[in-house]
């Protein structure tokens, strides 16, 4: 393993108020999305939806980072560039979803472990020589009645820790991501006790597996109330719990801490980020910043709806959401941006 240059792409991956983008959507997941918009489920579609996303002009001032979903890495642009060079000819580094999906945990109901490890050293080989310089394993923690158990959090832990270790021996960053899901009636407390012990039982893991803090990325949930909980927070009360939760889990040796927005709207994934480095980004040891999927790309997905004609205003939306993201790394995004943007559109017609 060589850990200055694993440190070297960590480090890439948070530098200059950057973040990454997530397109790694399983194919399932796509042609979900698509089909609540009428945009066919085919592999032409998901190719020309990713080959756009790509090539949106300035993508690169916002973001350092690309995860991509196999089916797209071995695609082709219209001008038959493989997308994954197209990525890296724009100064984005290319990574790729490596999990194969979180199945149901036997002995466990309700709960789910994530499953991919078998195999997965050969291709990690294979994604380093097509030239993907970092990964991404998701967990999902589910909260509800009695659940989550331990057997649950300690699977998970196991297995990001062994697909970090296999990332790092392959010259791959691993995005390390345990997410513990929005959905229930949970309290805010609730989601940063469990949160918390999540995050220390997995960097207990990764200590185990001997992989190195400095040359993994953390992928965790903001602290939030449950999206059917009757008292939802306000936004500085996010950053404080999230920042505090974060302070207690993560070695101060982990570069970068990405957020994924697991369903929040793009505007408060944006202002929690904000409020985040607004009140804290000077007394971190690590960089706060973004790996979203839904609050970069759903904007302009809605506006692409499939059709050429299209493409141009939705990479517009696209690339607004990125650079809003990194004003909230700088702790400089507000609601005046979003004004901004669509004065902008609606004088473009
Ligand atoms: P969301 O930002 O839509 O939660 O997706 C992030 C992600 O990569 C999930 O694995």
């Amino acid at each position: 393993m060589n850990v200055p240059t694993l440190a070297a792409i960590a480090g890439k991956l948070v530098a200059d108020d950057k973040g990454l983008l997530a397109m790694d959507e399983s194919n399932p997941t796509c042609n979900k999305r698509f089909a609540k918009l009428g945009i066919p489920q085919t592999e032409e579609a998901r190719r020309s939806y990713r080959e756009w996303i790509v090539t949106t002009p300035g993508l690169a001032d916002s973001i350092s980072g690309v995860i991509l979903y196999d089916e797209t890495t071995r695609q082709k642009r219209g001008d038959a560039t493989p997308l994954i060079d197209a990525i890296a000819d724009a100064g984005i580094i290319p990574g790729i979803k490596v999990d194969t999906g979180a199945k149901d945990l036997a002995g466990h109901s309700g709960e789910k472990v994530t499953e991919g490890l078998d195999g997965l050293r050969d291709r990690l080989q294979e994604y380093f020589q097509m030239g993907a310089r970092f990964a991404k394993w998701r967990a999902v923690i589910t909260l509800g009645n009695g659940i989550p158990s331990r057997g649950c959090i300690e699977a998970n832990a196991h297995a990001l820790a062994r697909y970090a270790s296999l990332c790092q021996e392959a010259g791959l960053v691993p995005i390390v991501e345990p997410e513990v899901l929005m959905e229930g009636t949970h309290t805010l407390k609730l989601c940063c006790e469990v949160t918390e012990e999540v995050l220390t039982t997995v960097f207990d893991h990764l200590y185990t597996q001997r992989v190195m803090p400095e040359g993994l990325i953390l992928k965790p949930n903001m602290i939030l109330p449950g999206l059917a909980c009757p008292v939802q927070a306000g936004i500085d009360e996010v950053a404080d719990a999230t920042v505090r939760c974060l302070l207690r889990a993560v070695p101060a040796a982990v570069p970068g801490i990405v957020f994924l927005s697991g369903g929040q709207s793009a505007e408060l994934a944006s202002s929690r980020l904000n409020a985040m480095n607004v009140r804290f980004k000077s007394s971190l040891p690590w960089a706060l910043s973004f790996s979203f999927a839904r609050a970069i790309q759903q904007p302009a997905l809605e506006l692409w709806q499939g059709k050429e004609s299209h493409v141009t205003a939705a990479q517009h939306a696209l690339a607004h959401r990125a650079l809003c993201n990194r004003a909230a790394r700088r702790g400089e995004y507000d609601a005046t941006m979003e004004k901004a943007d669509t004065a902008s559109k609606s004088v473009a017609g």
